[in-house]
Protein backbone atom coordinates (compact mmCIF):
# COMPACT_ATOMS: atom_id res chain seq x y z
CA UNK A 1 0.00 0.00 0.00
CA UNK A 2 3.48 4.33 -0.32
CA UNK A 3 7.11 5.22 0.18
CA UNK A 4 4.95 7.27 0.38
CA UNK A 5 1.86 5.97 0.92
CA UNK A 6 0.11 3.14 1.19
CA UNK A 7 0.54 3.77 0.20
CA UNK A 8 2.97 3.02 -3.13
CA UNK A 9 5.80 0.63 -3.72
CA UNK A 10 7.92 3.38 -2.27
CA UNK A 11 10.24 3.83 -5.47
CA UNK A 12 12.84 7.22 -5.96
CA UNK A 13 10.49 9.38 -7.92
CA UNK A 14 10.30 13.17 -8.23
CA UNK A 15 8.89 14.64 -5.00
CA UNK A 16 5.02 14.58 -5.14
CA UNK A 17 4.68 17.64 -3.44
CA UNK A 18 1.86 19.41 -4.34
CA UNK A 19 2.95 22.96 -4.71
CA UNK A 20 5.06 21.65 -7.65
CA UNK A 21 1.65 22.17 -9.63
CA UNK A 22 0.89 18.37 -9.68
CA UNK A 23 -2.67 18.57 -8.66
CA UNK A 24 -4.82 19.39 -11.61
CA UNK A 25 -8.93 19.27 -11.56
CA UNK A 26 -9.10 22.22 -9.19
CA UNK A 27 -12.73 23.22 -9.79
CA UNK A 28 -12.64 26.78 -12.07
CA UNK A 29 -12.74 29.71 -9.31
CA UNK A 30 -11.15 28.30 -7.03
CA UNK A 31 -7.90 30.18 -5.98
CA UNK A 32 -4.73 28.75 -6.71
CA UNK A 33 -4.41 25.36 -4.83
CA UNK A 34 -0.37 26.41 -3.36
CA UNK A 35 -2.28 29.06 -1.38
CA UNK A 36 -3.94 26.34 0.72
CA UNK A 37 -1.21 24.54 1.03
CA UNK A 38 1.09 27.15 2.68
CA UNK A 39 -1.41 28.76 4.09
CA UNK A 40 0.07 32.25 3.10
CA UNK A 41 -1.30 34.97 5.65
CA UNK A 42 -3.15 36.70 2.80
CA UNK A 43 -6.58 37.46 2.09
CA UNK A 44 -6.61 34.88 -0.87
CA UNK A 45 -6.13 31.71 1.23
CA UNK A 46 -9.06 32.38 3.26
CA UNK A 47 -11.44 31.85 0.32
CA UNK A 48 -9.04 29.32 -1.11
CA UNK A 49 -10.08 27.23 2.16
CA UNK A 50 -13.83 28.38 1.88
CA UNK A 51 -13.89 27.07 -1.27
CA UNK A 52 -12.23 23.27 -0.57
CA UNK A 53 -14.55 23.46 2.47
CA UNK A 54 -17.60 23.64 0.36
CA UNK A 55 -16.65 21.16 -2.38
CA UNK A 56 -15.62 18.72 0.62
CA UNK A 57 -18.57 19.14 2.63
CA UNK A 58 -21.08 19.36 -0.11
CA UNK A 59 -20.07 16.09 -1.49
CA UNK A 60 -22.85 13.71 -0.81
CA UNK A 61 -20.48 11.00 0.32
CA UNK A 62 -19.05 13.13 2.73
CA UNK A 63 -21.04 12.73 6.15
CA UNK A 64 -22.20 15.59 7.83
CA UNK A 65 -23.84 16.09 11.20
CA UNK A 66 -27.36 17.25 10.26
CA UNK A 67 -28.69 19.56 7.20
CA UNK A 68 -25.21 20.09 4.77
CA UNK A 69 -26.01 23.71 3.79
CA UNK A 70 -26.46 24.15 7.93
CA UNK A 71 -22.74 21.76 8.27
CA UNK A 72 -21.30 24.55 5.30
CA UNK A 73 -22.22 27.64 6.65
CA UNK A 74 -20.58 27.01 10.25
CA UNK A 75 -17.34 26.11 8.31
CA UNK A 76 -16.99 29.31 6.37
CA UNK A 77 -18.42 31.15 8.97
CA UNK A 78 -15.63 29.86 11.54
CA UNK A 79 -13.28 30.31 8.68
CA UNK A 80 -14.10 33.96 8.78
CA UNK A 81 -13.60 34.17 11.97
CA UNK A 82 -10.27 31.93 13.10
CA UNK A 83 -8.94 31.53 9.68
CA UNK A 84 -10.02 27.85 10.38
CA UNK A 85 -12.36 25.34 10.76
CA UNK A 86 -12.38 22.02 12.89
CA UNK A 87 -13.78 18.83 11.17
CA UNK A 88 -15.65 16.56 12.83
CA UNK A 89 -14.53 12.57 13.72
CA UNK A 90 -16.77 11.17 11.22
CA UNK A 91 -15.95 14.03 8.38
CA UNK A 92 -11.76 13.08 9.24
CA UNK A 93 -12.82 9.33 9.12
CA UNK A 94 -14.44 9.56 5.92
CA UNK A 95 -11.43 12.26 4.30
CA UNK A 96 -8.74 9.82 5.36
CA UNK A 97 -10.45 6.84 3.50
CA UNK A 98 -10.96 8.81 0.12
CA UNK A 99 -7.54 10.14 0.46
CA UNK A 100 -5.87 6.87 0.39
CA UNK A 101 -8.43 5.92 -2.54
CA UNK A 102 -7.49 9.14 -4.49
CA UNK A 103 -3.84 8.11 -4.13
CA UNK A 104 -2.45 7.60 -7.58
CA UNK A 105 0.96 5.67 -5.95
CA UNK A 106 -0.91 2.76 -4.26
CA UNK A 107 -0.88 -0.40 -5.40
CA UNK A 108 -3.41 -1.58 -2.25
CA UNK A 109 -6.27 0.58 -2.69
CA UNK A 110 -8.86 -1.78 -2.67
CA UNK A 111 -8.85 -2.09 1.08
CA UNK A 112 -9.47 1.50 1.41
CA UNK A 113 -12.90 1.48 3.40
CA UNK A 114 -11.20 -1.12 5.92
CA UNK A 115 -9.01 1.85 7.16
CA UNK A 116 -8.95 2.45 11.02
CA UNK A 117 -8.67 5.91 11.98
CA UNK A 118 -7.56 7.15 15.02
CA UNK A 119 -8.08 10.84 15.79
CA UNK A 120 -5.61 12.05 18.25
CA UNK A 121 -5.98 15.54 17.21
CA UNK A 122 -5.96 16.37 20.85
CA UNK A 123 -2.30 15.37 21.70
CA UNK A 124 -0.40 18.54 22.29
CA UNK A 125 3.11 17.64 23.39
CA UNK A 126 5.99 15.47 22.32
CA UNK A 127 5.56 12.54 24.75
CA UNK A 128 1.53 12.33 23.67
CA UNK A 129 2.30 12.45 19.76
CA UNK A 130 4.95 9.74 20.71
CA UNK A 131 2.55 7.69 22.87
CA UNK A 132 0.09 7.40 20.07
CA UNK A 133 2.55 6.46 17.56
CA UNK A 134 3.29 3.36 19.79
CA UNK A 135 0.43 3.13 20.04
CA UNK A 136 -0.51 3.33 16.23
CA UNK A 137 2.23 0.57 15.71
CA UNK A 138 0.51 -2.04 18.48
CA UNK A 139 -2.84 -1.32 16.76
CA UNK A 140 -1.22 -2.34 12.89
CA UNK A 141 1.06 -4.82 13.97
CA UNK A 142 -1.86 -6.91 15.69
CA UNK A 143 0.44 -9.83 16.16
CA UNK A 144 1.12 -10.14 12.47
CA UNK A 145 -2.64 -9.79 11.18
CA UNK A 146 -1.63 -6.41 10.27
CA UNK A 147 -4.20 -4.08 10.03
CA UNK A 148 -4.86 -0.75 7.60
CA UNK A 149 -4.53 2.08 10.56
CA UNK A 150 -4.00 5.85 10.47
CA UNK A 151 -3.56 8.21 13.69
CA UNK A 152 -4.09 11.65 12.68
CA UNK A 153 -2.34 14.56 15.24
CA UNK A 154 -3.09 18.52 14.98
CA UNK A 155 -4.07 20.23 12.22
CA UNK A 156 -1.72 23.17 10.29
CA UNK A 157 -2.75 26.25 11.68
CA UNK A 158 -3.65 29.49 9.88
CA UNK A 159 -0.16 30.55 11.05
CA UNK A 160 1.16 27.46 9.42
CA UNK A 161 2.58 25.58 11.76
CA UNK A 162 1.81 22.50 12.94
CA UNK A 163 3.20 19.52 14.28
CA UNK A 164 5.80 17.09 12.65
CA UNK A 165 7.55 13.77 12.47
CA UNK A 166 10.92 13.89 11.55
CA UNK A 167 11.40 10.04 10.69
CA UNK A 168 9.83 8.76 6.88
CA UNK A 169 8.17 5.65 8.52
CA UNK A 170 7.58 5.37 12.13
CA UNK A 171 10.39 2.21 12.18
CA UNK A 172 13.48 2.76 9.73
CA UNK A 173 16.77 1.56 10.28
CA UNK A 174 20.16 4.00 10.43
CA UNK A 175 22.08 4.26 8.35
CA UNK A 176 25.93 5.56 9.40
CA UNK A 177 28.03 7.04 7.56
CA UNK A 178 31.33 5.74 7.86
CA UNK A 179 34.97 7.88 7.15
CA UNK A 180 35.37 5.38 3.45
CA UNK A 181 32.52 6.24 1.82
CA UNK A 182 30.79 3.26 2.58
CA UNK A 183 27.79 3.18 4.46
CA UNK A 184 26.66 0.75 7.33
CA UNK A 185 22.75 0.40 7.27
CA UNK A 186 20.39 1.56 5.54
CA UNK A 187 22.21 4.44 3.02
CA UNK A 188 18.49 6.22 2.44
CA UNK A 189 18.60 7.16 6.14
CA UNK A 190 21.79 8.62 6.32
CA UNK A 191 20.76 11.92 7.04
CA UNK A 192 17.90 10.91 9.70
CA UNK A 193 20.75 9.03 11.55
CA UNK A 194 22.88 12.34 11.57
CA UNK A 195 19.78 14.34 13.10
CA UNK A 196 19.04 11.86 15.50
CA UNK A 197 23.06 12.08 16.38
CA UNK A 198 23.06 15.69 16.41
CA UNK A 199 19.81 15.57 19.20
CA UNK A 200 21.92 13.45 21.42
CA UNK A 201 20.60 9.63 20.14
CA UNK A 202 23.65 6.97 19.47
CA UNK A 203 23.06 3.69 17.89
CA UNK A 204 24.32 0.75 18.71
CA UNK A 205 26.29 0.91 15.03
CA UNK A 206 24.50 -2.16 13.44
CA UNK A 207 22.80 -2.55 10.14
CA UNK A 208 19.62 -2.86 11.44
CA UNK A 209 18.99 -0.51 14.37
CA UNK A 210 15.84 0.95 14.59
CA UNK A 211 15.93 4.99 14.73
CA UNK A 212 14.26 6.72 17.39
CA UNK A 213 11.45 8.56 16.90
CA UNK A 214 11.97 11.95 16.41
CA UNK A 215 8.52 14.51 16.88
CA UNK A 216 8.80 18.25 16.42
CA UNK A 217 5.63 19.88 18.06
CA UNK A 218 5.39 23.93 17.01
CA UNK A 219 7.34 26.43 18.65
CA UNK A 220 9.62 23.70 20.57
CA UNK A 221 12.81 21.78 19.79
CA UNK A 222 12.73 18.18 18.05
CA UNK A 223 12.74 15.39 20.60
CA UNK A 224 13.51 11.71 20.34
CA UNK A 225 11.93 9.09 21.73
CA UNK A 226 13.19 5.33 21.60
CA UNK A 227 10.52 2.95 20.40
CA UNK A 228 9.99 0.22 22.76
CA UNK A 229 11.21 -2.61 21.25
CA UNK A 230 8.04 -5.16 21.76
CA UNK A 231 6.15 -2.35 19.13
CA UNK A 232 8.40 -3.23 16.51
CA UNK A 233 8.03 -6.57 15.28
CA UNK A 234 11.01 -7.63 12.94
CA UNK A 235 10.80 -10.78 9.99
CA UNK A 236 14.59 -12.72 10.36
CA UNK A 237 15.01 -13.50 6.80
CA UNK A 238 15.40 -16.96 5.36
CA UNK A 239 15.07 -18.70 2.11
CA UNK A 240 12.83 -21.81 1.75
CA UNK A 241 16.11 -23.62 -0.04
CA UNK A 242 18.81 -22.38 0.55
CA UNK A 243 20.11 -22.44 4.42
CA UNK A 244 23.20 -20.48 3.96
CA UNK A 245 20.70 -17.44 3.19
CA UNK A 246 19.81 -16.84 6.54
CA UNK A 247 23.67 -17.08 7.21
CA UNK A 248 23.55 -13.48 5.82
CA UNK A 249 21.67 -11.58 8.92
CA UNK A 250 18.90 -10.35 6.95
CA UNK A 251 15.92 -9.17 8.85
CA UNK A 252 12.76 -6.38 7.76
CA UNK A 253 9.92 -4.48 10.17
CA UNK A 254 6.76 -5.50 9.61
CA UNK A 255 4.95 -2.98 9.28
CA UNK A 256 5.09 -0.01 6.34
CA UNK A 257 4.01 3.01 8.68
CA UNK A 258 4.45 6.67 6.42
CA UNK A 259 4.90 9.21 8.81
CA UNK A 260 6.50 12.46 6.66
CA UNK A 261 3.44 12.93 4.70
CA UNK A 262 0.80 15.78 4.73
CA UNK A 263 -3.06 14.65 4.36
CA UNK A 264 -5.24 17.07 2.93
CA UNK A 265 -9.25 17.01 3.27
CA UNK A 266 -11.50 19.85 2.53
CA UNK A 267 -8.53 22.41 2.60
CA UNK A 268 -7.20 21.52 5.80
CA UNK A 269 -3.79 20.10 5.96
CA UNK A 270 -2.64 17.49 8.75
CA UNK A 271 1.18 17.36 8.40
CA UNK A 272 1.59 14.37 10.65
CA UNK A 273 -0.66 11.56 10.23
CA UNK A 274 0.95 8.21 10.18
CA UNK A 275 -0.67 5.49 8.38
CA UNK A 276 0.26 1.77 7.43
CA UNK A 277 -0.86 -1.10 5.25
CA UNK A 278 1.35 -3.99 4.83
CA UNK A 279 4.16 -4.73 2.63
CA UNK A 280 3.96 -6.18 -1.14
CA UNK A 281 6.90 -8.43 -1.28
CA UNK A 282 9.32 -6.78 -3.81
CA UNK A 283 9.36 -3.21 -1.68
CA UNK A 284 11.75 -5.08 0.65
CA UNK A 285 13.11 -8.06 -1.72
CA UNK A 286 13.24 -5.56 -4.79
CA UNK A 287 13.96 -2.46 -3.80
CA UNK A 288 14.87 -1.97 -0.18
CA UNK A 289 17.50 -4.94 0.14
CA UNK A 290 18.49 -4.90 -3.79
CA UNK A 291 19.25 -1.28 -4.79
CA UNK A 292 22.77 -0.65 -5.24
CA UNK A 293 21.76 2.45 -3.31
CA UNK A 294 20.31 0.95 -0.36
CA UNK A 295 21.59 -2.84 1.21
CA UNK A 296 22.75 -3.60 -2.56
CA UNK A 297 22.66 -7.69 -1.81
CA UNK A 298 22.39 -9.25 -5.53
CA UNK A 299 26.12 -9.42 -5.15
CA UNK A 300 26.20 -11.48 -2.11
CA UNK A 301 22.96 -13.67 -2.78
CA UNK A 302 24.52 -14.22 -6.25
CA UNK A 303 27.92 -15.21 -5.32
CA UNK A 304 26.02 -18.02 -2.34
CA UNK A 305 24.49 -19.20 -5.12
CA UNK A 306 27.59 -19.38 -7.23
CA UNK A 307 26.64 -17.27 -9.86
CA UNK A 308 28.44 -16.42 -12.39
CA UNK A 309 28.42 -12.46 -11.99
CA UNK A 310 30.92 -11.92 -14.12
CA UNK A 311 28.74 -11.21 -17.21
CA UNK A 312 25.26 -9.22 -17.12
CA UNK A 313 23.82 -11.93 -19.62
CA UNK A 314 23.90 -14.55 -17.62
CA UNK A 315 21.16 -12.38 -16.25
CA UNK A 316 22.73 -13.26 -12.14
CA UNK A 317 20.93 -9.93 -11.18
CA UNK A 318 17.73 -11.59 -12.43
CA UNK A 319 17.96 -14.41 -10.30
CA UNK A 320 19.33 -13.63 -7.39
CA UNK A 321 16.46 -10.95 -7.06
CA UNK A 322 13.93 -13.66 -7.37
CA UNK A 323 15.99 -15.41 -4.82
CA UNK A 324 15.36 -12.57 -1.88
CA UNK A 325 12.27 -12.06 -3.42
CA UNK A 326 11.23 -15.48 -2.49
CA UNK A 327 12.64 -15.51 1.16
CA UNK A 328 11.13 -12.25 1.95
CA UNK A 329 7.79 -13.54 1.29
CA UNK A 330 8.74 -16.79 2.87
CA UNK A 331 10.00 -15.71 5.92
CA UNK A 332 7.01 -13.85 6.72
CA UNK A 333 4.40 -16.16 5.96
CA UNK A 334 7.04 -18.52 8.06
CA UNK A 335 6.80 -15.68 11.05
CA UNK A 336 2.95 -15.25 10.74
CA UNK A 337 3.31 -11.94 9.36
CA UNK A 338 0.67 -10.91 6.68
CA UNK A 339 2.33 -9.84 3.65
CA UNK A 340 1.37 -9.81 -0.60
CA UNK A 341 3.38 -10.72 -3.41
CA UNK A 342 2.91 -8.51 -6.23
CA UNK A 343 0.65 -11.14 -8.60
CA UNK A 344 -1.77 -11.26 -5.97
CA UNK A 345 -1.63 -7.02 -5.07
CA UNK A 346 -1.78 -6.08 -8.96
CA UNK A 347 -4.73 -8.52 -9.22
CA UNK A 348 -6.22 -7.14 -6.42
CA UNK A 349 -5.76 -3.76 -7.68
CA UNK A 350 -7.78 -4.77 -10.99
CA UNK A 351 -10.28 -5.48 -9.00
CA UNK A 352 -10.37 -2.17 -7.43
CA UNK A 353 -10.30 -0.55 -10.85
CA UNK A 354 -13.35 -2.65 -12.08
CA UNK A 355 -15.36 -2.33 -8.49
CA UNK A 356 -14.50 1.61 -8.82
CA UNK A 357 -15.60 2.21 -12.60
CA UNK A 358 -19.18 0.40 -11.74
CA UNK A 359 -19.46 2.87 -8.91
CA UNK A 360 -18.75 5.60 -11.83
CA UNK A 361 -15.63 6.69 -10.24
CA UNK A 362 -12.04 6.76 -12.15
CA UNK A 363 -9.16 5.14 -10.52
CA UNK A 364 -6.41 8.01 -10.73
CA UNK A 365 -3.05 5.88 -11.12
CA UNK A 366 0.32 7.08 -11.42
CA UNK A 367 1.28 3.72 -13.30
CA UNK A 368 5.39 3.86 -12.89
CA UNK A 369 4.53 3.19 -9.04
CA UNK A 370 1.62 0.56 -9.75
CA UNK A 371 3.62 -1.76 -12.56
CA UNK A 372 6.29 -4.02 -9.96
CA UNK A 373 10.10 -3.47 -10.30
CA UNK A 374 10.27 -7.30 -10.28
CA UNK A 375 8.14 -9.33 -13.11
CA UNK A 376 6.12 -6.51 -14.63
CA UNK A 377 4.89 -8.01 -17.78
CA UNK A 378 3.61 -11.28 -15.97
CA UNK A 379 1.52 -8.74 -13.53
CA UNK A 380 -1.96 -7.46 -15.20
CA UNK A 381 -1.36 -3.95 -14.85
CA UNK A 382 1.50 -3.84 -16.93
CA UNK A 383 -0.85 -4.52 -19.89
CA UNK A 384 -3.60 -2.24 -18.95
CA UNK A 385 -3.43 1.94 -19.66
CA UNK A 386 -3.89 4.32 -16.72
CA UNK A 387 -4.24 8.35 -16.35
CA UNK A 388 -3.42 10.05 -13.16
CA UNK A 389 -5.32 12.90 -12.63
CA UNK A 390 -4.77 14.73 -9.61
CA UNK A 391 -7.69 14.48 -7.00
CA UNK A 392 -8.65 15.30 -3.44
CA UNK A 393 -8.56 14.70 -0.41
CA UNK A 394 -5.22 13.29 -1.40
CA UNK A 395 -1.66 12.39 0.70
CA UNK A 396 0.92 14.60 -0.13
CA UNK A 397 4.55 14.45 0.01
CA UNK A 398 6.18 17.76 2.03
CA UNK A 399 9.39 19.16 2.89
CA UNK A 400 11.54 17.12 4.79
CA UNK A 401 10.54 18.44 8.59
CA UNK A 402 14.37 19.30 9.48
CA UNK A 403 15.34 21.92 6.67
N1 LIG B 1 8.28 1.12 0.07
C1 LIG B 1 8.32 1.50 1.45
C2 LIG B 1 9.27 0.59 2.20
O1 LIG B 1 9.81 -0.29 1.61
C3 LIG B 1 6.96 1.42 2.09
C4 LIG B 1 5.90 2.24 1.40
C5 LIG B 1 4.52 1.90 1.86
N2 LIG B 1 4.20 0.57 1.50
C6 LIG B 1 3.11 -0.06 1.82
N3 LIG B 1 2.97 -1.30 1.48
N4 LIG B 1 2.15 0.54 2.50
O2 LIG B 1 9.47 0.70 3.37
Amino acid sequence: MAETAMPGAGRTAPPMCPAQGQRTEIAAGVTEPAAVLTNAPDPASESALSAEARRFLLDDETPVDGDRAHRLAAALAEIRATGGYRQTTAELAHGCKIAWRNHARCVGRLHWKALRVVDRRDATSAEEVFAACVDHLRLATNHGRLQPVITVFGQRSPDGSGPRIWNPQLVRYAGYARPDGGVVGDPLQVDLTAAARSLGWRGAGGPFDVLPLIVRMPGEEPRWFSLPEDAVLEVELVHPDLPWFAELGLRWHAVPAISDMLLEIGGVEYPACPFNGWYVGYEIGARNLADTDRYDMLPRVAAGMGLDTGRDDTLWKDVALVEINRAVLHSFHRAGVHIVDHHTVTRQFVTHEEREERRGRATPTDRDWIVPPLSASTTPVFHRTYTNTAVRPNYHRQPPAWT
